[in-house]
């Protein structure tokens, strides 16, 4: 008999101890209802990152996407401030910005031509005349709430809190000498992982427990046994002393400085800060088995003259997500097996990963209500 989503929810139990704890049961990772549960919770209530500010800086510039599996599209005004709106035509449903973004003087839906300002009226109704009551103003996009932080544009689909006690004042007070806003995007990389968005997100948030083991270049510049682990109230910091003594070759040359900065921002986004370079990873759950992780890749000179170095940056991070790839499916295809339910947590290195299921214990018993 297939248990309920109820039970396989409060199957785990939030209020033990990090040294008593186990991870989410295995059911969470492969459950259709748990990813369907998760959309509607998880994803729709908390405040997603759907672009960069640089990408809708001037009038007109757009970008869509997938929220929830709600579309989106945001979009700056003539009169310069950010909006978003779900991307459904108010006639009869199609989307009316169907390219990834762009610039337009007006949002035109491709199916019966209606027109919407860049504010979302509605203006343009072709072969419309004689409809009784149809009021035009009453049928502008529905807004959805945006925000930026820093560099990014964030949206939340459902829900009041604002971005800033969503992030929190620790982490907006934390990172605000980092220097986010002198860094400049160069590249964005797309990789696909045959898991669960969890196993990623676990897997990131291991204090640095597989290191050693599967990343060895990045291995030889971090100082292993000083990983730190540091907890927030929505959001983990994990950061590591550097040593440049015995560094590989390869990754030496472009991972430096003093330390290497690693945020995850619950749910699905991490900024990762070492000297000279940024990167930020955003976790799309594509299916119950299938993650897209988004890269941009930050550098403070992306002139001709730093492109070489900058790319060289770029390929050993891509040579560390290439290493994660086959152990993401690897734990997708144990979590099925019925000889899996649940794991312990180490101590000294999972701490992060203990917040994550508690955050989305909290999240998803939440919205089981009564029944
Ligand atoms: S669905 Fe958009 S104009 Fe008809
Ligand atoms: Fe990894």
């Amino acid at each position: 008999m297939t248990p309920s989503l109820k039970k396989i929810i409060q199957s785990y139990d939030p209020g033990t101890t990090l040294a008593e704890a186990s991870t989410i049961p295995a059911p969470w990772y492969t459950d259709e209802r748990v990813y369907d549960l998760e959309m509607q919770t998880v994803f729709a209530r908390s405040w997603q990152m759907v672009c960069r500010v640089d990408q809708v800086s001037k009038p007109g510039q757009y970008v869509t996407t997938e929220i929830a599996g709600e579309p989106i599209v945001v979009v700056r005004g003539n009169d310069d401030l950010l909006r978003a709106f779900f991307n459904v035509c108010r006639h009869h449903a199609a989307a009316v910005m169907t390219e990834p973004e762009g610039t337009a003087n007006q949002l035109r839906c491709p199916y019966h031509g209606w027109t919407y300002s860049l504010a979302g009226e509605l203006k343009g109704t072709p072969d419309f005349t004689g409809v009784c009551d149809f009021d035009r103003s009453a049928n502008s996009l529905l807004p959805v709430a945006i925000d930026v932080w820093e560099q990014w544009v964030f949206v939340r689909v459902e829900g009041n809190d604002t971005l800033e006690s969503f992030l929190g004042a620790d982490l907006i007070d934390q990172t605000g000498s980092l220097g986010f806003a002198s860094l400049h995007w160069m590249e964005r990389r797309h990789y696909a992982f045959d898991c669960n968005w969890k196993v990623f997100v676990d897997n990131y948030l291991d204090g640095g427990y597989h290191v050693p083991h599967l990343h060895k270049g990045l291995d030889s510049v971090l100082d292993y046994r000083n990983y730190m682990i540091e907890n927030g109230e929505r959001f983990c910091l994990q950061w590591s002393p550097m040593v440049s003594e015995g560094a590989e070759e390869q990754t030496g040359a472009v991972r430096q400085g003093d330390r290497a900065l690693y945020y995850w921002i619950y749910p699905n986004f991490m900024i990762n800060w070492y000297q000279g370079a940024m990167d930020t990873n955003l976790v799309v759950a594509r299916g119950v088995d299938k993650t897209e992780v988004i890269f941009d890749f930050y550098f403070p000179d992306i002139s001709a003259a730093a492109r070489e170095r900058n790319r060289l940056s770029i390929e050993v991070g891509q040579r560390i997500q290439d290493e994660d790839v086959s152990i993401c499916k690897s734990v997708q295809r144990g979590l099925s097996s019925r000889a899996y339910n649940a794991g312990r947590l180490s101590v000294r290195r999972e701490a992060g990963e203990h917040l994550f299921h508690r955050l989305l214990y909290g999240d998803l018993n939440a919205s089981l209500g009564t029944t």
